[in-house]
């Protein structure tokens, strides 16, 4: 493993980690994924649907409705279990989450051409002591993140695909978000786009 580029204190990247082929399985294996538990857009805080589509591997997976946004047990279209984690998101887990507590979430982001994230902290797990590992996949996105106050100063960094990065420390409550995509800056994704994996320990 090579020594990441600590990018702030608590948020440390490593561009191009997994290899091609490691990308197009983590891909494949999302792709089927898809077919048991589909992609779906969530709605945000305010009622109106998110640009991005999630799914999830593991025990937890993300679910919204008038209720509020949770981790869930069930995807709430089939009310059928997640798909299993891959072995080799266990695997990046052990060495650069924790390597005693496995994750029990992988949320799964699909970004097509004009989707976006808000700024937003990670603050739906129990022990924020666990770091959140993110793996790129696909279209390069435009990053950005800042620190634990809304009125922190952000920086933008371009994510490519193969990078993994991870908030811990002091950066694990860090303002982030993604503001755009660079469409068709990657072939990797059937039907173009992004795919971003977080591994959490969600509970
Ligand atoms: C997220 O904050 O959940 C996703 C971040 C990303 O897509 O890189
Ligand atoms: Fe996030």
């Amino acid at each position: 493993m090579f020594q990441p580029l600590t990018i702030m204190s608590g948020f440390d990247l490593w561009p191009g980690l997994l290899d091609l082929p490691a990308q197009r399985a983590l891909v494949e294996a999302v792709m089927a994924a898809a077919e048991v538990a589909p992609f779906a857009h969530y709605a945000t805080a305010y009622g109106k649907p998110m640009s991005v589509a999630m799914t999830a591997f593991g025990p937890l997976g993300w679910t919204s409705d008038p209720r509020g946004y949770r981790y869930a047990e069930r995807h709430p279209g089939t009310d059928e279990p997640w798909p299993d984690m891959p072995r080799a998101l266990l695997d990046l887990w052990t060495l650069l989450g924790d390597p005693e507590t496995p994750p029990d979430s992988c949320l799964v982001n699909l970004y097509r051409e004009g989707a976006r994230m808000g700024l937003h902290q990670d603050r739906d797990e129990a022990d924020p002591r666990f770091p959140v590992l993110s793996i790129s996949l696909g279209d390069t996105a435009v990053f950005r993140i800042g620190g634990t106050s809304p009125k922190d100063p952000t920086r933008s960094l371009k994510l490519n695909s193969g990078d993994v990065c991870r908030l811990s420390g002091p950066a694990r409550l860090a303002f982030h978000g993604v503001d755009r995509i660079v469409a068709g800056s990657s072939t990797l994704v059937p039907g173009g786009g992004r795919i971003n994996l977080t591994l959490r320990r969600a509970r």
